[in-house]
């Protein structure tokens, strides 16, 4: 192996600059040659490549997003762009890639070493809806984000008869809306891998000011069925009935753009130079990613296959403690 190239794809997530920082380091430490892809995979299929050194990575570990930049690139997705994009790796000898992204770039990293080119994956999305990995890069500092957030709002809802809602990203998977729900205190939670009625959550936030408590807030995940948009309108529609207000705070990108914390630049760091281990040592076709605390590696075509699911003992828990 003399030259790879590095690629960070589809939602940016702190801590990506710490494994992009990573596999560069290493990969110069073994003597090879090492390349930077910007934009994601547009910018493979443009040939978008630049050699990365030292330097180009110097002073990049506490910044959050990518410094390669990112895409959602649909023309990925078909025959031709996986093929044009082989074509630019082939005209710049690149003979690795380390992939670091979510669920769609790993769909996308294992159809290129299904057409026979060596790819390692890195588990980067701050949605952590990724099989092969417990805990993705950057869901930890995008969960700190909410949960200061999270304790804001709880300091004006103690000096207001008001309920709160707090909307986190997370695509389909309600991970980040749980933990923070648990981490924040929040009264209740609703994720989209459970059916919620309105009815019941206006219930669960009245009796919180019931019991005596000073704060009435839930978090919802975006890909709820009951988002942050139904529930605000559902609480407009019933608000003379239900008595209270819903005061509605959507999250969204704030909580991507946080600067990694030490959890993330750790994360990204032994991520990023398993995957430099992994080609060294002659593997490929694998997705690293932290399972049971230590760093391992899943085949790709196992990560496609298979759907993280929520721990659903988990939302039990955050019911009890919501009382
Ligand atoms: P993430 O990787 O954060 O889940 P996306 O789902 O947007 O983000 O995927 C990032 C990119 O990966 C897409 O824009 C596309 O280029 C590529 N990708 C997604 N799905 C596929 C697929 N089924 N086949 C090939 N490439 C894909
Ligand atoms: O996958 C990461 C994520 O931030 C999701 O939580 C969110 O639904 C999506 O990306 C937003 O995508 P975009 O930045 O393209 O609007």
């Amino acid at each position: 192996m003399k030259r790879i190239a590095v690629v960070t794809s589809g939602g940016d997530a702190p801590g990506m600059n710490a494994a992009i920082r990573a596999v560069v380091k290493i990969g110069l430490a073994k003597g090879w040659d090492v390349f930077g892809v910007r934009k994601g995979y547009a910018g493979l299929i443009t040939g978008d490549i630049l050699p990365l050194g030292e330097r180009e990575v110097s002073g990049i570990i506490q910044l959050g997003g990518s410094m390669l930049g990112s895409a959602r690139c649909p023309e990925f997705k078909t025959g031709d762009g996986q093929r044009n994009a082989l074509s630019q790796l082939e005209r710049n000898s690149i003979e690795a890639l380390v992939v670091i992204g979510g669920n769609g770039s790993q769909t996308g990293a294992h159809a290129l070493s299904r057409l026979g080119f060596p790819v390692v994956g890195v588990a980067s999305t701050i949605d952590n809806d990724l099989y092969g990995s417990d805990i993705t890069i950057g869901v930890d500092t995008a969960l700190n984000v909410s949960l200061e957030a999270i304790d804001r709002l709880k300091v004006t809802a103690s000096s207001h008869h008001r309920a709160f809602l707090v909307e986190v990203m997370g695509r389909k998977c309600g991970y980040l809306a749980l933990m923070a729900a648990i981490a924040g205190g929040a009264e209740a939670v609703i994720v989209p891998e459970q059916e919620t009625d309105p009815e019941d959550v206006a219930g669960e936030l009245r009796a919180a000011y019931d019991n005596g408590k000073a704060h009435a807030i839930v978090v919802v995940a975006e890909g709820a069925r009951y988002n942050a948009e139904e529930m605000e309108h559902y609480f407009q529609e019933h608000q003379e009935r239900l008595g209270f207000e819903l005061r509605v705070t959507r999250l969204g990108h704030v909580q991507r753009g946080g600067a990694p914390g030490s959890f993330d630049r750790l994360l990204g760091t032994r991520s990023g130079a398993a995957a430099v281990e992994l080609l060294a040592n002659g593997k490929q076709g694998e997705l690293v990613g932290l399972i049971k605390g230590e760093i391992a590696s899943t085949p790709l075509s196992d990560v496609v296959a298979n759907t993280k699911t929520l721990d659903m003992h988990l939302l039990d828990l955050a019911r009890v403690l919501a009382r």
